[in-house]
């Protein structure tokens, strides 16, 4: 098996527009005032913990591939990160993984409570749309090219999406491994909102229909890789590197790729992901070396 190689341009680029998202984002929180502040100090405190900031990345690397610049994309990407980190803050939830640490600190609810951490949840999926909604306004970006990203954001995290994901990973754990349910649970709680990222990106940049599709496919590969890898790492990380529990996935008797396929074989499927996703940029030319390096990072990443 061809070796991937992670070239150290990309890991710079992942701190700069890491920076760029944080900027952002901390523009965007309102501050903790009023009777609700408790709230916002929820929501602020895991969107703040830490985090790779993934998802905006690829929605804005999914704009750089085909326009100049990417400063227009910048609300949808922090919207992303909104949902995104809902999702982390429900899943820990005692109902759900029950987990103690995320992004390198005690969960929501450790420190908020249940009531307030699944409220924040709620706070962070509604704001993302507000700022979504807000930003066409704002930046007459054109009206069409948004409501069809603000729909495919929210498919990407409902029933279609996240949500549907999230329920068979829950209501199956314990159950069989199985390999056709395990492709569903990854492709949909984790792989449709990667996809979406990336691929709302090419459309608010403008990319054709045929550039749109490649993208998405390219989302879907990796989105699947993504999560194959936080499996393995749930086995072979290292919880300070991480930030999160290792060892819970077996202990719930959850249904994931090492569970089905072992180790050696979810790292071959994790690899053909990865070749495939980079086939599918080929219309593009060196205007997506930086999707095909992020591609590669999916897989290399220790946290
Ligand atoms: C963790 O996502 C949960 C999954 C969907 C696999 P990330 O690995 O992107 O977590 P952060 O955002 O960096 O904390
Ligand atoms: C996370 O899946 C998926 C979502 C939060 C939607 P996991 O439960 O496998 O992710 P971690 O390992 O807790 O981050
Ligand atoms: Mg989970
Ligand atoms: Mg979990």
């Amino acid at each position: 098996m061809r070796q991937l190689k992670v070239s150290k341009k990309i890991e710079q680029y992942l701190d700069k527009r890491k920076t760029l998202v944080d900027k952002a984002l901390k523009r965007f929180m309102p501050q903790p005032s009023g009777l609700a502040g408790i709230v916002i100090r929820a929501m602020d405190y895991s969107l703040f913990a830490g985090g790779k900031r993934m998802r905006p990345i690829l929605c804005i690397a999914g704009a750089e591939a085909v326009a100049e610049s990417a400063d227009d994309v910048l609300p949808v990407a922090c919207a992303i990160e909104l949902i995104h980190t809902y999702s982390l803050i429900h899943d820990d939830l005692p109902v759900m993984d029950n987990d103690d640490l995320r992004r390198g600190k005690p969960t929501n609810h450790k420190v908020f409570g249940e009531a307030v951490a699944l409220l924040a949840g709620d706070g962070l999926l509604t704001m993302a749309f507000n700022l979504m909604a807000g930003y066409g306004a704002e930046k007459k970006v054109a009206k069409k090219a948004l409501l069809r990203v603000i729909d495919l954001i929210a498919s990407a995290a409902g029933y279609k999406g996240m949500v549907g994901g999230q329920v068979v990973d829950i209501t199956y754990e314990g159950k069989e491994p199985d390999p056709v349910v395990v492709e569903y649970i990854h492709r949909h709680k984790t792989g449709a909102l990667i996809a979406a990222s990336v691929t709302a990106g090419t459309i608010l940049a403008g990319g054709n229909e045929d550039e749109v599709k490649s993208i998405n496919r390219y989302g879907q590969q990796i989105g699947l890789a993504f999560q194959i890898a936080d499996d393995i790492l749930n086995i072979e990380g290292d919880r300070g590197v991480l930030g999160k529990g290792i060892g819970s996935d077996k202990e719930r008797g959850k249904i994931t790729y090492p569970s089905v396929f072992g180790i050696a074989e979810s790292k071959n499927i994790q690899k053909q992901l990865i070749d495939h996703a980079i086939e599918s940029l080929e219309r593009f030319d060196n205007r997506a070396d930086t999707l095909r390096d992020l591609a590669r990072y999916v897989i290399k990443r220790k946290a």
